[in-house]
C-alpha cells in the first residue's frame, strides 16, 4: 500500500480563492483593504524567500502588504520603534516579524512589542497563553494550517496517539496543544529524547518538525500512520522535508509532500489571520 498524498498546494489555492472573494467584499464595504506589515531584518536568504511568498499571496487575494526591510545591524530598540509605529498605524491590521532575528536582538522581547490584536503569527505570550487555556484568538500559522489539513482530509484525532518531533514555540508546542484539545494523546519528542524510534513507532499521527533532513525513516513509523512533514531543509540547493518520503510513503496512510504540503497552508493561514484581525479592528 502507498499513502494518500495530501495536496496542501491545492487545498491552499482553494482556500485563497474563497479569501479573495471575501477581501473583495470587505473592500467594497469598508473602502480599504486589510493591511499586513512584514518586517525582515537582515539578509537571510531563506527568510527573503518566505517574505516574498507571503507578499505575493497577499497581493493575489487583495491584502495590502507592506514590506519593511531593515539592516541586520539595527538596534533592538529601533526595531521596537518600527513595531510601535505599526501598532498605531490604522492601515495596518496585522504585523509579522520574520524569524530568526540576528543574535544581538532578543526575539521574545521584540514579539512582546507587537499589539496582541495585530499578532497574526500568534507568538505573543498572550496569544500563546490563550491557546494553552483553550480560548485562542490567533494561533500560529503552521499548526493552524495542519489542523485545517486534518479537517479537510477527515483525519480524526480523537483517541489517537500523536507524536510531535520538535518543541519550538512556533510549531511543536502549539501543535501539541491543538491536538490535545482535539482529544489526541500527545507526546512531544526533541533532541534529548532517548530512543526516538521506539516512541514514533507507537504513533498514529506523526508531526515531523525537527528541522533535520530525512530524519524520519521508514523503520520509525507504524503501518498506516499519518505523517505530516513540516521540514524545510535546503540540501544541495533542493528543498527537502524532515521525512524520508520515498520509504515512509510505502507504509503511511497519509503523507504531506515537501514542497507542496504544509508550506502553502502556513502562508494561507497567515492570510486568514490577517482577515480575522481586520474584521476585529474595523467594525
Ligand atoms: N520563520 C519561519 N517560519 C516563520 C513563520 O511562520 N513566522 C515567522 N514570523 N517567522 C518564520
Amino acid at each position: 500500500m502507498t499513502a494518500r498524498i495530501i495536496n496542501g498546494r491545492a487545498i491552499a489555492d482553494a482556500m485563497q480563492e474563497e479569501m479573495q472573494e471575501e477581501t473583495h467584499q470587505l473592500v467594497d464595504k469598508k473602502k480599504f483593504p486589510p493591511g499586513l506589515a512584514v518586517i525582515l531584518v537582515g539578509e537571510n536568504p531563506a527568510s527573503q524567500v518566505y517574505v516574498r511568498m507571503k507578499r505575493k499571496a497577499c497581493e493575489k487575494i487583495g491584502i495590502y502588504a507592506k514590506q519593511i526591510l531593515l539592516s541586520g545591524a539595527i538596534k533592538e530598540e529601533e526595531l521596537k520603534d518600527v513595531i510601535r509605529q505599526l501598532n498605531n498605524d490604522n492601515k495596518i491590521h496585522a504585523i509579522l516579524v520574520q524569524l530568526p532575528l540576528p543574535e544581538h536582538i532578543n526575539a521574545r522581547s521584540v514579539i512582546e512589542t507587537i499589539d496582541v490584536r495585530k499578532d497574526v503569527d500568534g507568538l505573543h505570550s498572550v496569544n500563546l497563553g490563550n491557546l494553552l487555556l483553550g480560548i485562542p484568538k490567533f494561533i500560529p500559522c503552521t499548526p493552524l494550517g495542519i489542523m485545517e489539513l486534518f479537517k479537510r482530509e477527515k483525519i480524526e484525532l480523537k483517541g489517537k496517539r500523536a507524536v510531535v518531533v520538535g518543541r519550538s514555540n512556533m510549531v511543536g508546542k502549539p501543535m501539541a496543544i491543538l491536538m490535545m484539545h482535539n482529544h489526541a494523546t500527545v507526546t512531544i519528542c526533541h533532541t534529548r529524547t532517548v530512543d526516538l524510534p521506539s516512541v514514533t513507532r507507537e504513533a498514529d499521527i506523526i508531526i515531523a518538525a525537527a528541522g533535520k533532513a530525512y530524519m524520519i525513516t521508514g523503520d520509525m513509523i507504524k503501518d498506516q500512520a499519518v505523517v505530516i512533514d513540516v521540514g524545510t531543509n535546503r540540501l544541495e540547493g533542493k528543498l527537502v522535508g524532515d521525512v524520508d518520503f520515498k520509504a515512509v510513503s510505502q507504509k503511511a496512510s497519509f503523507i504531506t509532500p515537501v514542497p507542496g504540503g504544509v508550506g502553502p497552508m502556513t502562508v494561507t493561514m497567515l492570510l486568514a489571520n490577517t482577515i480575522k484581525a481586520y474584521k476585529e479592528q474595523v467594525k
